[in-house]
């Protein structure tokens, strides 16, 4: 439960990320509703993190679309479109399939600046049955915020909510 959440002051990034993730898990797997979940996910990596802007978009069903999901954080672009061509660092995660780790926005082609404040950007897809379903994306008001440890554990996060909600029957 939120209120039980155990994050250490003064941790290194890789501990705090130790310490979050079985705490997600436990959140996770006691619970089959989607939206639930990643709120909670949100509010976790805000509360261990406090960077500009956590949160998830989503496919839309019947759109090439990602829409808006839960998030911590300013107020956000609604809609990214995936077609003719896809925007932003989160568009070119769902359609490439793979993480996109962005030092410096403003030198990545296309990107979306929902706030002038994100400097730096994580996306990372859930693909299944060969289909991206949602990105985690975090962004940072500090260059270069983002690296391989970032990668790592929120590709377990995203590992986490696919075993639970995108798992094959
Ligand atoms: N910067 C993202 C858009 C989403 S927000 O920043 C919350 C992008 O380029 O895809």
């Amino acid at each position: 439960m939120a209120e039980n959440l155990q994050i250490s002051e003064g941790a290194d990034k890789a501990q705090t990320y130790e310490e979050i993730i079985p705490q997600i898990k436990s959140l996770v797997e006691g619970e089959e509703n989607l939206v639930a979940n990643l709120s909670n996910i949100a509010a976790v990596l805000d509360m261990a993190f406090h960077h500009l802007w956590t949160g998830f978009y989503l496919k839309d069903s019947s759109k090439p679309q990602l829409v808006l999901g839960p998030f911590q954080g300013p107020v956000a672009c609604t809609r990214i479109f995936l077609e003719p061509v896809a925007r932003g660092v989160c568009g070119a995660a769902a359609v490439a399939q793979k993480t996109q780790l962005v030092p410096d926005v403003e030198k990545f082609s296309g990107h979306i600046a929902c706030s002038s404040d994100s400097k730096s950007e994580i996306v990372v897809p859930l693909v299944a049955d060969g289909e991206t379903k949602l990105v985690l994306d975090i962004d940072s008001a500090v260059l270069n915020t983002f690296d391989e440890t970032d990668q790592i554990y929120c590709e377990k996060i995203i590992q986490i909510i696919k075993d639970q909600h995108f798992r094959k029957t």
